[in-house]
């Protein structure tokens, strides 16, 4: 019985070799521990032995038994682990540089805000930065923008409460009012108060206002910002430096046209139309594009510089209105979801 039982368990590991899967795994278990299986029918010959016998012959063939279990448990455990990398797929190695995913692509804004800047640098425009959370001085004393003003009204700009801090934003004057910004221009205040005249910057920049999400509004959205402080500044300047940076950018055409309007910060004043009826999706003559003017002297004299010496031209503008009018976009919101579809459709490079 010994050796029936030794090669059996021979036979037995030797067939467990080949089998792969849960279904012949399962036949071979029946074949051997089933109620008709080969060690089931050898157990059952235990009654046969000599009384003397039994309880070495009993020891041996628990011990089989524990053997032949532990060669079945082997092979599930084998199957189940083939089982899970086929779901898993091929091994990787995690060590390894991923495989290329190929060039990213820059957002239609950064490209519009890229190619305004590079369009005014050849034109000697420094870009300078200036920071979201403002202070009332910054984006709205400075800029001859007084309390009564609409658009300091907290139905329009999102104020901080008063006890929050900002070490990183420099306030004017002491207990002011911290804000997010709701223009660029604020930048024009902090780069004059910083350094002398001439100036000559681009500001782009995120602004935000407390405007309820549609086709044509977003509560958060980017301006581009410039500021040209010098001797003898006119409006023909601003109107040359205007013509050429549409045209550079929309292509010959592009026209633009002076309405006057009201700002605090520049007079005279004006918005900015532009037509440019060679793009696409352009069916409208004239498309409203920003502000600007002359800067007031008032502002001159909030930052000290002397108005008697000093002129000088401000202007701003959205940088989505522009890209919409570039791409023939019609809704402002598909800028901020980051569906890949329309992402990708911009390949340009900056
Ligand atoms: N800050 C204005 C706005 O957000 C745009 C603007 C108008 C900027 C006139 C200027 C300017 O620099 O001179 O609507």
């Amino acid at each position: 019985m010994q050796e029936q039982l030794s090669s059996l368990l021979s036979k037995a590991s030797a067939e467990l070799q080949s089998i792969r899967t849960r279904p012949e795994l399962e036949s071979a278990k029946a074949r051997y521990v089933g109620p008709n299986g080969e060690f089931t029918a050898l157990m059952k010959q235990m009654g046969s032995v000599a009384k003397e016998l039994r309880p070495a012959m009993g020891k041996l063939v628990n011990e089989s038994k524990g053997k032949l279990q532990a060669l079945l448990d082997l092979k599930l455990r084998a199957i189940e682990e083939s089982e899970l990398s086929a779901r898993l797929g091929p091994p990787i190695d995690p060590t390894l540089p991923s495989p290329d995913p190929g060039p990213g692509t820059f957002h239609p804004l950064t490209l519009v805000r890229e190619e305004v800047c590079r369009i005014l640098r050849k034109v000697g425009f420094v870009v300078a930065d200036g920071p979201e959370v403002e202070t009332e001085f910054y984006c709205f004393d400075a800029l001859n923008t007084p309390p009564e003003h609409p658009a300091r009204d907290p139905q329009d700009t999102f104020y901080f409460p008063a006890t929050a801090q900002f070490g990183n934003v420099s306030r004017h004057t002491p207990g002011e009012r911290y804000l997010l910004r709701t223009h660029t221009s604020s930048v024009q205040v902090r780069t004059m108060l910083k350094g002398a005249p001439p100036i000559r910057i681009v500001s782009p920049g995120r602004v935000y206002r407390r405007d309820t999400s549609d086709a044509s509004h977003s509560a958060n959205f980017h301006q581009i910002e410039c500021l040209y402080v010098d001797r003898n500044v006119t409006v023909r300047d601003l109107k040359a430096l205007l013509d050429y940076l549409f045209e550079a950018l929309l292509g010959p055409g592009t026209k633009t046209r002076f309405r006057p309007h009201y700002f605090g910060y520049t007079e005279p004043s004006f918005e900015v139309d532009l037509s440019a009826k060679h793009l696409p999706k352009v069916n409208k003559e004239w498309i409203e594009i920003g502000g600007c003017g002359i800067v007031d002297p008032e502002v001159f004299k909030s930052v000290g510089y002397d108005p008697e010496v000093w002129t000088g031209y401000a202007f701003g503008m959205g940088i989505e209105r522009l890209a919409m009018t570039l791409y023939g976009i019609d809704d402002i919101r598909v800028f901020y979801q980051n569906d890949l579809r329309l992402l990708r459709q911009f390949k340009g490079s900056i």
